[in-house]
């Protein structure tokens, strides 16, 4: 499980632009899990994924996985339980290496190593292999910059290497934003094939709500730094869930 416990994040305390995100934030999540986060722009739903992966430190409060406290290690140390996937296809790649160095660094996240020493001839024909399930015969293109990959690819690729040392958590953050229906609902496909084969648990920051009710088992609206509403997907419809969200979203700005 992983436990987020009275978390407060304020951006520029003490001054005119001070932006309180989030005071005495809890939630829960849980293992197996794939939770959609819902929520307008700026409400703190990619904040809430840096304080988990430790790119932002919180002020107050903690964030354990099982009972062990993350707040104590840091962004580096927290990658290996938790793999992330951004909105921009460059994120969770470097642009300028191959498909191979960049699964290589992937596969041997949180090693010390250099890469020309450590490709080895098992390596690649793993990584062929991993490379296989996607459909995107990126095996035969192991040599190919990342750059010159479409968005979609670039997408999966990411999407691959952020799952390939199993972390507990992972954190997806609009990932199929950029990309078009059709590339976005094949990525989409993907996420759920390696959510399923695995016990991770995944939380799912989107702004689709078909792919909040058909692809998470839980859907969770933030605002303002709060839990508007916490629903289970299994008897929800992408109409009833459209309508409590507009609801909830007037609600919030009649109430301020
Ligand atoms: N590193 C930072 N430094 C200062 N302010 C920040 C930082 N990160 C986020 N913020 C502010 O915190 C608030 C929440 O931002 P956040 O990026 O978490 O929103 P979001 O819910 O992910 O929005 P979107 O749907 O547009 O991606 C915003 O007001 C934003 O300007
Ligand atoms: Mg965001």
């Amino acid at each position: 499980m992983l436990t987020i416990k009275k978390l407060s994040k304020t951006f520029y305390p003490g001054t005119e632009e001070e932006n309180k995100v989030f005071q005495e934030f809890s939630l829960d999540f849980q293992e197996n899990q794939c939770t959609a986060i819902l929520g307008p722009n700026g409400c703190g739903k990619s904040t809430l994924f840096n304080l988990i992966s430790g790119k932002i430190i919180q002020d107050q409060g903690d964030i354990s996985l099982e009972d062990f406290s993350l707040s104590k290690l840091n962004e580096e140390d927290r990658a290996k339980y938790i793999g992330k996937v951004n909105q921009d296809p460059s994120k969770g790649v470097s642009p300028s290496l191959t498909v191979l160095e960049n699964m290589f660094i992937a596969r041997h996240k949180g090693e010390k190593f250099s890469l020309k020493s450590l490709v080895k001839k098992n390596d690649i024909e793993e990584i062929k292999e991993e490379l296989r399930s996607l459909n995107l015969n990126l095996e035969n293109k192991l040599n190919t910059p990342v750059k010159y990959l479409s968005g979609g690819q670039r997408q999966s690729l990411s999407l691959l290497m952020a799952t390939l040392v199993q972390p507990k958590v992972l954190l997806l953050d609009e990932h199929t934003a950029a990309l078009d229906p059709k590339t976005s609902r094949l990525v989409m496909e993907k996420t759920s094939e390696l959510i399923e084969s695995s016990s991770m648990m995944t939380l799912m920051i989107t702004h689709n709500l078909r792919n909040a009710v058909d692809f998470a088992d839980r859907v969770i609206m933030l605002d303002k730094g709060k839990v508007i509403f916490d629903l289970d997907t299994k008897k929800l419809s992408e109409r009833d869930l459209e309508e409590l969200y507009y609801k909830n979203l007037e609600k919030n700005y009649n109430a301020a």
